[in-house]
């Protein structure tokens, strides 16, 4: 299809991730970590510039240990193997051919996760290209043949797999998996089973243990995987001999309750009784990597000693060694120039060019929310969040990231870009996901577009209230192409409803409101189209449930009101007997193309790609861009992560960045405008909640 301009979207704390992979080596005795001073030293392994995360170690037929990772140096993630040094000895894994014959069950190309590699051969985890059904996860194994260039699919059609982990003799591989159940739209405590199967080509599936992720082996009869106890506790399970048990083993507990240990990882030498995991205890905020020692069953600190104030990640022990590995965001202190020239970024994009499937549209990801270009398409308005989360400020940032100015720290969300008259930015005023009653008011602000200089770095603008008070909640401003009107919504009419209105953008409140849908439900988030014609809008009008937003359209006049159900080939919205089955899935924060033929919206019908609890928090991580026509038809989905990817907005500009750096270089941050790195990112908030119960379970001692 042919589409033109830029998206543009927002990520949620993903920019500051600054993430890189390092590795302790365990000492023999535990003793000597338990003392105050701690023989440790901590190596760096990746380069300290991109988001470097999830690795594996394996070692080469020459017995040169190497590290298999994932690195976001090119924007989107991708597979990369070191040797010894720092820079990778091999690109991106996927320069090979990969699925070139695996059609819409090919790997996307835009998301690679978890590699491990045995003899030529890289197993990982990648999204597929087309989508089977509306929000069903896409993830799948695959394995790519090193020399022989050739990739395979393991996970069978329609089913989504999620962190394979290969077994020590390179035969099996367990994962986590959906299969038979579906996406239900959960994100804290996945409901997924734990399956091997064979490594060579997938055969042999079979269940091993039910509710569980993050399966990993401890030899090739032995798997550990997490699981939410009973007892509301994460936990590390282990099932034993699973290939001679007939049918489902029962998982044995293996990590008390009174703290949550996840994300485990075995050294697969038989005399060592010990496993790495995450844990979050009651006492800290930090995530950290501790040993659980089996025969003492005690856990024993290892990062918590290194670096107490900082997260750690997703830990992973070499083979036959005592090396753990781990990721955590980088030393923020670090000097520009680390020991042996390596380079070290401590500045994130504020613009970020991706690779985009529709080859004729750009796509750039932003640091900051609810972006909107300016009508000579020179500036572009966002919000950034705050110091204290769900503040937003108002910002304005040149069309290449190069330079930014600060409007106002006030709250003023949902912030939108008068189409005719360049210096006016609209907004809303108060609490953001604030009930129907709250006071949140609409205002526009004039900014003299003068004043934004290069020696200056925040600018004094006019503001205008447009809604009177005690008027409740209205927010998410769209303006008519020809500046006149203002849709928003607005929980005016009291009770429990959110619906739209339409005033005069210039007068607001002064003149009319006109109110354009009605109804006990929450309607919200209009875009206008560049006809002026239709409005598009999100709602749960068919369903008052808070997870399911559809996407609708109505005139500005209240007629013709539809929903649009989104589909490509393969994702339908009804069935041969003409009977609609209503495709549950969210669609928010609509946009027009500019030649009102496309549209752009954030939604869950990808599902998940990522285990959340391996990432810090992601309020919405099923959250990936979409563009489909008008009505719904060819459906492409634009991003692939495991992140929070949300208000996109359609400029007609073609906004231009500095070209991607090579595989082999750093990635070229500086050249367009960039922010400091400060690393503040947020735990999952699932494992910070500690419910009664939970402390309960902590006092009973266990047998
Ligand atoms: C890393 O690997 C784990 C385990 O396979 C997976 O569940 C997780 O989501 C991966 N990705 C990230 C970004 O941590």
């Amino acid at each position: 299809m042919s589409m033109e301009g830029t998206i543009l979207f927002a990520v949620v704390g993903r920019t500051q991730y600054g993430f890189d992979i390092y590795s302790v080596d365990v000492p023999a005795s535990f003793d000597s970590l338990r003392g105050e001073t701690v023989p440790l030293t901590e190596n760096l392994l990746t380069d300290g510039v991109s988001v470097n995360f999830n690795g594996s170690f394996a070692r080469s037929e020459d017995g040169r240990e190497k590290l298999l990772y994932v690195s976001e140096r090119t924007g989107s993630p991708q597979l990369y193997i070191n040797s010894e040094k720092r820079t990778p000895e091999m690109g991106p894994l996927h320069g090979f051919p990969i699925g070139e014959d695996l059609g819409d069950d090919g790997p996307s190309g835009l998301f690679f996760d978890k590699p491990s590699m045995h003899k030529d051969k890289v197993f990982f985890v990648s999204t597929q290209r087309g989508l089977d059904r509306p929000r069903e996860c896409n993830t799948a194994v695959y394995s790519s043949c090193l020399t022989m260039g050739r990739t395979i699919r393991l996970t069978p059609k329609g089913v989504a797999d999620f962190s394979p982990s290969l077994s020590p003799s390179g035969k099996w591989i367990t994962v986590a998996s959906y299969e038979g159940r579906g996406w239900q739209g959960d994100i804290h405590d996945l409901h997924t089973s734990i399956f091997v199967f064979n490594a060579e080509d997938g055969s042999q599936r079979r269940l091993v243990a039910k509710n569980g992720g993050w399966p990993t082996w401890a030899d090739d009869d032995t798997i550990y995987f997490h699981r939410k106890s009973e007892d509301g506790w994460w936990s590390v399970y282990k099932v034993s001999n699973w290939a001679e048990a007939g049918d489902v083993v029962e998982a044995q507990r293996v990590t008390p309750p009174c703290v949550h240990a996840f994300t485990p990882a075995c050294p697969t030498t038989p005399a060592q009784n010990w496993i790495a995991v995450a844990t979050r205890r009651l006492d800290s905020k930090w995530r950290h990597i501790e040993i659980f020692d089996m025969a003492s069953g005690e856990f024993i600190p290892v990062t918590e000693k290194l670096h107490p104030e900082r997260h750690h990640y997703n830990p992973f022990v070499a083979a036959g060694s005592r090396r753990l590995g781990y990721h955590r965001c980088r030393d923020l202190g670090a000097v520009q120039d680390g020991e042996d020239g390596a380079l070290f970024s401590l500045r994130i994009p504020r613009l970020e060019a991706m690779e985009c499937p529709v080859k004729s549209l750009s796509l750039v990801r932003m640091e900051g929310f609810f972006p909107s270009v300016s009508p000579c398409g020179r500036f572009i308005a966002y919000n950034r969040s705050l110091a204290a989360p769900l503040t937003f400020s108002l910002n304005i940032m040149r069309r290449d990231g190069s330079k930014s100015w600060l409007i106002t720290e006030e709250n003023f969300f949902s912030s939108v870009w008068d189409p005719q008259r360049e210096g006016i930015i609209y907004g809303s005023m108060g609490a953001i996901f604030a009930p129907p009653s709250a006071s949140v008011q609409l205002a526009a602000l004039h900014v003299p577009m003068d004043a934004l200089t290069d020696d200056v770095d925040r600018v004094d603008c006019k503001l205008k209230v447009l809604t009177r008070p005690n008027t409740g909640n209205n927010a998410f401003p769209a303006l008519s192409p020809d500046g006149k009107w203002l849709v928003f919504r607005s929980g005016r009419a009291g009770g429990e409803g959110k619906n739209l209105y339409i005033m005069s953008a210039e007068h607001g409140e002064d003149a009319e409101v006109r109110r354009l849908t009605c109804g006990e439900w929450t309607d919200t988030m209009p875009c206008w189209s560049p006809d002026g014609q239709w409005i598009a809008f999100s709602s749960n009008m068919h369903g008052v449930d808070e997870g399911s937003f559809g996407l609708y359209m109505v005139h500005p006049d209240g007629t013709s009101l539809h929903r649009i159900q989104p589909r490509s080939h393969g994702v339908t919205s009804s069935d041969q007997n003409g009977v609609h089955e209503v495709v549950h899935g969210r669609i928010n924060h609509v946009k027009f193309s500019q030649d009102g033929r496309s549209i752009v919206f954030t939604s869950d019908l990808a599902g998940i790609s990522a285990e959340p609890i391996s990432l810090p928090n992601q309020f919405q991580p099923y959250g990936e861009i979409f563009v489909s026509r008008v009505d719904g038809s060819e459906l492409v989905r634009l991003t692939h992560n495991a992140y929070e990817d949300g208000t996109p907005a359609w400029a007609a500009v073609s906004i231009k960045l500095p070209p991607q750096p090579q595989a082999e270089g750093p990635p070229l941050f500086a050249s367009s405008g960039s922010e400091p790195l400060t690393g503040a990112f947020m735990e999952p908030q699932f494992l910070s909640q500690v419910s009664e119960e939970m402390k309960f379970a902590c006092c009973v001692p266990r047998q």
